[in-house]
């Protein structure tokens, strides 16, 4: 599948290394919590399973499954709920754990969402951010990195449910999209 990419943006290494950063953060800013990580099915699988593994406090992991009505690659913010949470988070301390954010819409419509459950706190985490939501001012507490504007796929990220499984991130070469 090499061939399939341009240029690696990040290897599972830098992954790892950021991720250890991050984690002695919330391991800090939830230190005596009871922390419940949500992760947003199916890109955040990876970056839950590292994250969550490089902590070394006790956390919960609950999913959420939501699919964004609207045509194209581009998400609309209409966003349907197609597997809820199992936990009740009224009281808890929650952190949203993403893989990446583009413009932003997805979180706002999940963020109001949960918020009106009433939890103690809500915070988000995302792997990778692209420009337009740092342009949105969506607030994000932890970012692993800022990336450029292209298409990337790796690290849970997909083009048509493929490339999830590659172990960093990559920009898609134009012969396989275009
Ligand atoms: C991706 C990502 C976010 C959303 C971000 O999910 O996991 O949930 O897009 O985009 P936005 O900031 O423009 O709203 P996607 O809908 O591709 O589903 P997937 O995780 O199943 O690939």
């Amino acid at each position: 599948m090499n061939d399939d990419f341009t240029r690696v943006l990040y290897t599972q290494d830098a992954i790892d290394e950021r991720l250890a950063q991050i984690a002695a953060e919330i391991d800090r800013d939830y230190r005596d919590k009871d922390l419940l990580l949500v992760g947003v099915l199916t890109g955040a699988v990876m970056v839950m399973a590292d994250l969550s593994r490089a902590l070394t406090s006790h956390c919960q992991m609950d999913w959420m499954a939501i699919s964004s009505y609207g045509a194209g690659t581009k998400s609309s913010g209409v966003v349907r709920i197609l597997k809820d949470l199992n936990t009740d988070i009224a009281g808890r301390d929650v952190l949203v754990v993403e893989d990446i954010i583009d413009t932003g819409l997805t979180l706002s419509y999940l963020l109001s969402n949960l918020e009106s459950r009433n939890p103690a706190s809500l915070n988000i985490m995302t792997m990778f951010r692209k420009p337009e939501a740092v342009e949105n001012r969506v607030d994000v507490r932890y970012v692993g990195y800022d990336i450029p504007n292209e298409f990337v796929v790796g690290y849970g990220l997909d083009y048509g449910e493929r490339y999830r499984n590659l172990k960093g991130l990559a920009t898609l070469a134009p012969h396989i999209y275009s």
